[in-house]
């Protein structure tokens, strides 16, 4: 066995933006003031992290082998054989995701999809979609915990660093199951759009009636709960008119 590539770097990159924004969002809506010039970067990140989740989708299906969405699909069989090796501290290793470990990561993408959808909803009028918003979050952060104690798992039963290969790409295995390109030029253009868009809903943003455009689509998002709708005087769908 060598070290053989197996995670593309758009890949890596999406995990470790995904991390670090989910976590900016989440301490942001608990820690920061919701009134206080903070929180739009909460709703700006999540606008963020779902621009991401729509080029990571693309790349499921498009990308290199284990980032592909097929790599993750495993019959029940496979799925409980998995675990009663996990009990027994026995059973197979798997050089991309295992069972267990892909359908972690489906739940983790669908659900950061409910979150960023029920926000957007939210921030447009949707009051129902606020407990949607809050409860999927922290379904969000219950996954989030059960793909750390996966990962912890792995590492102690197969004696091995398997967080370094979400930095570097590689694992040990036979040659014939690398991949056989990093993408370079799709990371490039992954890390080109994202800032694009993010820089895009920066520009958009204007502090004094807390809303943004996103970029190209010109919808107008509202960043934090109006103050309209604090003084219960409408819904934060409610058009802002240009007064300057
Ligand atoms: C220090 C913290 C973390 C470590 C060490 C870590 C480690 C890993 C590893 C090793 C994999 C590859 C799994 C496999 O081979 O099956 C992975 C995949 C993944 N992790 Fe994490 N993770 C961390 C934090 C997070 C957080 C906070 C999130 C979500 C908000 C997350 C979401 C994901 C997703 C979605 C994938 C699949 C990547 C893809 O194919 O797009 N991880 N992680
Ligand atoms: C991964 C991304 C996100 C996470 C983890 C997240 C999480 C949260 C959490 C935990 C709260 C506090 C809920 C409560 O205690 O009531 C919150 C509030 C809020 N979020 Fe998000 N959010 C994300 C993305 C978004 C997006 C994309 C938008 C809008 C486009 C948004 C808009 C809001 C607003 C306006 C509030 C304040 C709601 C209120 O209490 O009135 N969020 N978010």
């Amino acid at each position: 066995m060598a070290r053989i590539l197996v995670y593309d770097i758009p890949t890596r990159l999406f995990h470790w933006l995904l991390a670090i924004g989910f976590m900016s969002a989440l301490g942001i809506a608990q820690f920061a003031d919701e009134h206080g010039g903070l929180f739009p970067y909460h709703t700006i990140i999540g606008l963020v992290l779902g621009m991401m989740l729509i080029l990571r989708i693309v790349w499921g299906l498009i990308g290199t082998r284990y980032a592909r969405f097929g790599s993750f699909l495993f019959g029940p069989s496979a799925v409980i054989g998995y675990f009663k090796g996990v009990l027994a501290g026995n059973g197979r290793r798997y050089v991309g995701h295992n069972p267990g470990s892909s359908y972690a990561i489906l739940a983790m993408l669908a659900m950061t999809l409910v979150v960023v959808a029920s926000g957007m909803l939210m921030s447009a009028g949707g009051e129902a979609m606020e407990e949607v918003h809050s409860v999927s979050s922290y379904v969000l952060l219950a996954l989030v915990a059960v793909h750390l104690a996966g990962v912890l798992v792995h590492t102690i039963r197969h004696r091995e660093n398997i967080s370094a290969s979400i930095v570097t790409g590689t694992k040990e295995g036979e040659s014939g199951d690398a991949i056989n390109s990093a993408k370079p030029l799709t990371a490039i253009a992954f890390m080109l759009l994202t800032a694009l868009w993010a820089g895009g809903l920066i520009r958009n943003y204007n502090s004094h009636t807390q809303q943004t455009m996103l970029p190209l689509l010109g919808v107008t998002v509202e960043l934090s709960e109006s103050e309209h709708e604090e003084a219960g005087h409408g819904r934060s769908y409610q058009r802002h008119e240009d007064d300057d």
